[in-house]
């Protein structure tokens, strides 16, 4: 078993966790749910390296040993300049990635336009490949690790008016399974979470403009509530600790429920 921990990343005067002196990646950390896992990290001891494409959100973050690197993750010199930044601070490490950045656009698929659907490709699929290929190397060289997609249900069914996104979360769910087969042999896990309706950044203009669709989708989750960054961070963290050591190839659906319901029936009928 490879050492964790080495003396080199340690920091000193906080209580020990679950990551303490482990180094983490996080995309999309500037807001919602990889700002809560950013900061729940960094809380539990981690060194952080977090990404997003929002410099002013990224100065935000509260808390220690959180490494700032603001860049478009769809742009390919980002994966290496996170792998970069991660093992310089990290002492040539990373133990833990967290591909969480993602968009959606909206729009019935007849009328979709062709760069909507490329950039939501690019920055919810081929930027987590690309992101955990980079990851993966070190990992496979230091024979551990654990990575975590910030998939959807929209990776598990389909939701309308948003193909691209639909297509991309499949893909990531794919991504998820296919990596966590092939890398097993190194010590390496990759797990999904698939939130459901949770309030972020995502979806602060229907939450003001909409506030009734916004309830209606809570009284149709059976927790009768609607998710917060918090609720995905605490699974999301779970899931890349030692705590699940024997957990790969999962998709967690973090929905109160939601996909417990069949769709054709209203939570409380009768
Ligand atoms: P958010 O909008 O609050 O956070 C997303 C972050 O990703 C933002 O800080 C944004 O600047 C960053 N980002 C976007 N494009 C980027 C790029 N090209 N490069 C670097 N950073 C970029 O939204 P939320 O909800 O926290 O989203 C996080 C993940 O959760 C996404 O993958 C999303 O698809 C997924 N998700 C969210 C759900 C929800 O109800 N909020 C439901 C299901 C999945």
């Amino acid at each position: 078993m490879l050492e964790r921990n080495s003396p080199g990343v340690r920091s000193s005067n906080r209580t020990r966790g679950r990551y303490e002196g482990r180094v983490a990646v996080v995309t999309g950390a500037a807001s919602g749910i990889g700002k809560a896992i950013a900061e729940q990290l960094s809380a539990e001891g981690a060194i952080v390296v977090a990404n997003d494409l929002n410099a002013e959100g990224l100065g935000q973050l509260q808390g220690a040993n959180i490494h700032t690197v603001a860049s478009d993750i769809a742009v390919p010199a980002t994966a290496g300049q996170l792998v970069e930044a991660a093992t310089t601070v990290g002492a040539g490490r990373i133990d833990a990635l967290f591909n969480n950045a993602g968009i959606s656009v909206n729009g019935p698929a007849e009328t979709f336009a062709m760069e909507d659907w490329r950039r939501v490709m690019d920055i919810n699929l081929d930027a987590a490949f690309r992101v955990a290929i980079a990851v993966g190397q070190v990992m496979i060289e230091q024979r551990s690790g654990a990575i975590l997609n910030t998939a959807s249900p929209a990776g598990m069914f389909g939701i309308p008016n948003s193909i691209a996104y639909v297509v991309s979360k499949h893909g990531l769910v794919g991504l998820t399974r296919g990596l966590a087969v092939e890398w097993g042999q190194h010590g390496i896990r990759v797990n999904a979470i698939c939130p459901g309706l949770t309030a972020t950044g995502m979806n602060t203009q229907l939450r003001a403009e909409r506030p009734g669709r916004w309830s209606d989708r809570e009284a149709r989750t059976p927790l009768r509530r609607g998710g917060v960054p918090s609720d995905q961070a605490a699974t999301a963290l779970f899931l890349n600790s030692d705590e699940a050591a024997y957990t790969t190839g999962q998709v967690a659906a973090v929905d109160g429920g939601q996909h417990a319901l069949y769709s054709g029936y209203a939570v409380a009928f009768r």
